[in-house]
């Protein structure tokens, strides 16, 4: 059968690109880290200084929006794909929290929404591919065979990313990282284009419980029940 799209949504750091990245390594599917995307564009604006006290000025953002390339190119040495922007890699630098802070501002900008869902659009064209994100299941592949929503405590979100921070380096408290996942999930959801909502025929995963290994045998067994129902289909 056609390789299937796998679209996986929830809300920041409930450990969607953990659970991507093994189901595609299981499944030798494509993964696509669209959040990497909106975090690279943020990169590009935060670089180029278009804010005016704090904010970022939509229309000189949308007009450099022609000067933004992004790329993944798989790193074998890593073991992961990795994201680049204008031809140099940016993994490291669009995880930090200051972009973190500022992504969903930058997501919420119409034109930029076009410009990626379009190049999402198309490296998902052939199947065989899994994505996370907050609109994948919605608007990018409201087709996804396979639709995932995930969400976690907010008190184990900001413990698992306070833990992730801190092994990059950066110094920050347990507080400062529960405000950003909460405003983040806030500002995600009651966006006027594309809010974070689960897909009605998304099937949602409490992973809060649950070991990373729980977790993909869990998402595996709902895929390969998922696979029969399109096998008996066709
Ligand atoms: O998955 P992430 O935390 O790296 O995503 C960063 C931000 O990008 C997220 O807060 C909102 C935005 N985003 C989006 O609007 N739509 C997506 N499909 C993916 C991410």
């Amino acid at each position: 059968m056609r390789d299937l799209t796998i679209a996986i949504d929830g809300y920041s750091s409930c450990g969607k690109s953990t659970l991507a990245k093994e189901i595609a390594q299981e499944m030798n599917y494509v993964y696509v880290d669209s959040g990497a995307m909106y975090r690279a564009v943020t990169l590009h604006m935060l670089n180029k200084g278009i804010l005016k006290d704090g904010a970022f000025i939509t229309d000189q953002v949308v007009r450099e929006l022609d000067n933004v390339e992004i790329r993944f190119k798989f790193d074998s040495s890593a073991g992961r794909s990795e994201t680049y922007l204008n031809g140099e890699n940016v993994e490291k630098d669009i995880r930090t929290l200051a972009i973190s802070k500022q992504v969903s501002a930058i997501s919420a900008i119409p034109q930029v929404r076009e410009k990626l869902v379009f190049i999402q659009q198309e490296l998902g064209a052939k199947g065989g591919v899994i994505m996370d994100g907050r609109d994948i299941g919605t608007v990018v592949f409201p087709n996804a065979e396979v639709k995932l929503f995930m969400v976690a405590e907010n008190d184990i979100r900001a413990q698992r990313r306070f833990l992730e921070l801190k092994n990059k380096g950066e110094v920050l408290s347990i507080e400062d990282v529960r405000k950003s996942i909460a405003r983040r999930d806030y500002l995600d959801m009651n966006r006027e284009i594309s809010p974070l909502r689960k897909a009605e025929d998304a099937i949602e995963i409490d992973n809060s419980e649950l070991t990373e290994e729980e977790q993909l045998a869990l998402a595996i067994t709902i895929i390969q029940d998922k696979i029969k129902t399109v096998e008996t289909a066709n």
